[in-house]
């Protein structure tokens, strides 16, 4: 699907108000509790619903009757086709700004060797550090305009996009300039986040701990000064960072004012509960997750982020979402969208595959899709339907918001807000 102009919701001056409807249903996902299990008696749905918009903000929402009465002088923005609206997706953790391909890794998956493996021997991440060293910014933003147009199409209006394939000062500096040229160029809201600590370049003359201090001292009082990002991310793993170096180092970032997020327990357990006993915003993947790393993240402020498109990727189990839920965790649902592990990068598909595997209920999947992403970027402005948020709205082309994932993501909106 193409989206233009007509497609977002802009108020024009002479009338400020906007009425959007009717919907078959409307989910706003209100007043619903930012941790643990959710079952769908929970959510609130209006039946024959509409949105009153202002200003590209949510004024009000309630029966479309009720809200022609109360808005007569609202544009009517009538909606012919029977649908579901729900909040804008929010995908919290991508690194859709790369150039070249790692089709040649996945074949070697497709052969048998793991991911660290891969890695060991030359390929993985470094192979993509090559290939977007060599692209100037003009081609990294022209390509991640091309991933967000697809994400958005698919009802994505706001997301995470990581550095991390640069790897020195200059290269790391590049891709978030790109990513900030890309962002003055779409509807969709991007936060860029620093993945410098993402692995050790091989071109690197160092220790671990002194390429992490060269990116602390270099890298992120520039990234504050420019205003590129106010974020900090690592991968802690066997083949990138110890849990030793990115408490250092997260610290540093911490102090200069950025809000931190750690790749953690992907294939070995431990960095979940050093996320969450830091004040990191998320912990994002937990495939390898154990119980006191669940209980951990349970008893803090720290996201749970799960990337079932990693695991299909990688051809590896889901993170356990359900257990994560029942131990009381703010559970997310993010793309991982990457070269690598993940290079499919539909959302929507990954999310209803890892519901139906884990036992995720649609209140579960789509607060994971939406306030509870929100909370993992910190953004107080989005993730519901409710007056004062913005008008970051997607309508399925349905009766029944059941078919959404009964359809296991392979029906897309018919129409977005952003
Ligand atoms: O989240 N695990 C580390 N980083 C990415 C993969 C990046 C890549 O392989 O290019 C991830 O899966
Ligand atoms: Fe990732």
């Amino acid at each position: 699907m193409i989206l233009d102009q007509n497609d977002f919701a802009f108020p024009m001056a002479s009338h400020p108000n906007i009425l959007v409807g009717p919907f078959k249903q409307v989910i706003p996902f209100d007043n619903l509790p930012l941790k643990g299990a959710l079952k769908d008696e929970q959510l609130t749905i209006i039946e024959n619903g509409g949105v009153v918009i202002e200003n590209g903000s949510i004024v009000a929402v309630g029966k479309y009757y009720e809200l022609r009465i109360k808005y007569p002088m609202a544009d009517i923005e009538f909606v012919d086709q029977p649908s579901v609206l729900l909040p804008g997706l929010i995908d919290a953790h991508t690194h859709i700004c790369f150039a070249g391909s790692r089709a040649q890794d996945y074949n070697l998956k497709l052969q048998g060797k793991t991911y660290l493996e891969i890695a060991r021997e030359g390929g993985g991440i470094w192979r993509s550090v090559q290939h977007t060293r060599k692209a100037t910014e003009k081609n990294l933003t022209f390509d991640v305009l091309q991933r967000i147009a697809r994400h958005l199409s698919e009802g994505v209006t706001t997301i995470e996009i990581k550095s991390g394939y640069g790897l020195t000062v200059e290269d790391e500096l590049k891709m978030l300039r790109a990513i900030k040229a890309a962002s003055l160029q779409t509807k969709a809201t991007l936060i860029p986040t620093c993945l410098a600590a993402h692995t050790l370049p091989k071109d690197f003359q160092g220790t671990h701990a002194d390429y992490l201090l060269w990116m602390a001292n270099e890298l992120l009082p520039k990234i504050k000064a420019d205003v590129l990002s106010n974020r900090v991310d690592i991968f802690v793993e066997e083949t990138a960072f110890s849990i030793k170096d990115a408490k250092k180092y997260l610290q540093i970032a911490k102090d200069l004012g950025f809000a931190i997020t750690v790749h953690a327990d992907q294939f070995t357990p431990g960095s979940a509960s050093l996320a969450a006993s830091m004040g990191a915003v998320s912990a994002d993947h937990l495939e390898a997750s154990q119980d006191d790393d669940i209980a951990a993240l349970a008893a803090s402020n720290t996201v749970a982020m799960v990337l079932p498109g990693a695991s299909l990727g990688l051809g590896i189990p889901f993170a356990p979402a359900r257990k994560l839920l029942n131990a009381g965790c703010c559970l997310a649902i993010a793309s991982d969208w990457n070269p690598g592990s993940a290079p499919m990068g539909d959302l929507l598909i990954q999310a209803s595959l890892l519901g139906v595997y884990e036992k995720l209920s649609f209140a579960e999947t789509f607060a994971g899709l939406t306030y509870r992403a929100a909370k993992a970027l910190s953004l107080t402005d989005r993730g519901s339907i409710t007056a004062g948020k913005l008008a970051h709205m997607v309508a399925f082309p349905i009766n029944d918001h059941r078919e959404i994932l009964y359809h296991q993501g392979k029906m897309k909106p018919f129409k977005v807000w952003a």
